[in-house]
């Protein structure tokens, strides 16, 4: 069965190590990561004032863009919420804005209705308002996924690796090429013998092969290991996001063994 470790779990990013997986398994939790976790991102804008130098259009997309703290226990996905759509407290949330120049707007200048739903960064700059200019906005924010749009992604980078396995073979001269050539720092040189001290960083360029006259150097890239690395936006932790990925799955999994086995 498949297994993950945590490597490395920061306040934005994760790097983890999935083992005895197949590389479609890989992919699917990249991209469940990528457009299957909910996300709360602004949907709909009333702009009631905007003598700023920006379209409307352009400023609402900007907006858009601009990542919100999100709490998946409190907000229902608006198509399964009480109010089948039309939207409410439940499954929705307005922010305002009232700025007038001269200065630059911020997403840190927006009032939301809750304050667990805000800007994940004070520092976003929308538009630069000059001497006269104004702008007056209420915009709403619900769930919804990166395969509907990127500002519903919770995720800015999120890619995986094969962890290969090297093996140095008997016939190694210590000539020490592969640990010079290698530009990761896989391998280690104590006590003037190469050994691999740094897999997960092989990203399998094969110059530690190439190098190699003896033939000594040999990487099977068949192991079922992967290692992934991801980044946040700042709407939920890194944890959050792989756990409700991998929840994701499981329950595609399940739906699709029911299925099968309705078939039978
Ligand atoms: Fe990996 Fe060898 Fe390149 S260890 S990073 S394939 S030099």
């Amino acid at each position: 069965m498949a297994e993950i470790q945590i490597v490395d779990l920061k306040e934005d990013s994760c790097r983890f190590l999935l083992s005895d997986a197949s590389e479609s398994l890989a992919n699917s939790i990249r991209r469940a990561m990528i457009s299957r976790v909910p996300t709360m991102a602004v949907d709909f804008i009333d702009i009631y004032m905007n003598t700023s130098s920006m379209y409307d259009e352009v400023l609402a997309h900007r907006i858009g863009q601009i990542p919100l703290k999100t709490d998946l226990e409190k907000y229902n996905l608006r198509e399964e919420c009480v109010c089948k759509g039309e939207g409410c407290p439940s499954c929705q949330v307005s922010l305002r804005l009232n700025v007038e120049g001269p200065r630059i707007v911020y997403s840190g200048d927006f009032i939301s209705d809750d304050p667990d739903v805000v800007p994940a960064y004070d520092n976003i700059p929308i538009v630069k308002l000059k001497e006269g200019q104004q702008l007056m906005l209420e915009a709403t924010a619900r769930l919804g996924f990166g395969k509907e749009h990127s500002k519903f992604q919770p995720v800015v980078a999120c890619g995986y690796r094969i962890v290969p396995e090297i093996t140095i073979a008997e016939n190694c001269t210590s000539c020490m090429e592969c640990v010079r050539s290698c530009p990761r720092n896989v391998f280690s040189s104590d006590d003037g013998k190469v050994s691999v001290k740094n897999i997960l960083e092989c990203s399998l360029c094969m110059e530690c092969v190439k190098v190699c006259e003896e033939d000594a150097v040999k990487i099977n890239e068949d192991t079922g290991k992967f290692v992934f690395y991801f980044e946040v936006d700042g709407s939920m932790s890194p944890e959050t996001v792989l756990r409700e990925a991998l929840n994701f799955l499981k329950s595609r999994f399940t739906e699709l063994a029911e299925m099968v086995e309705d078939l039978s």
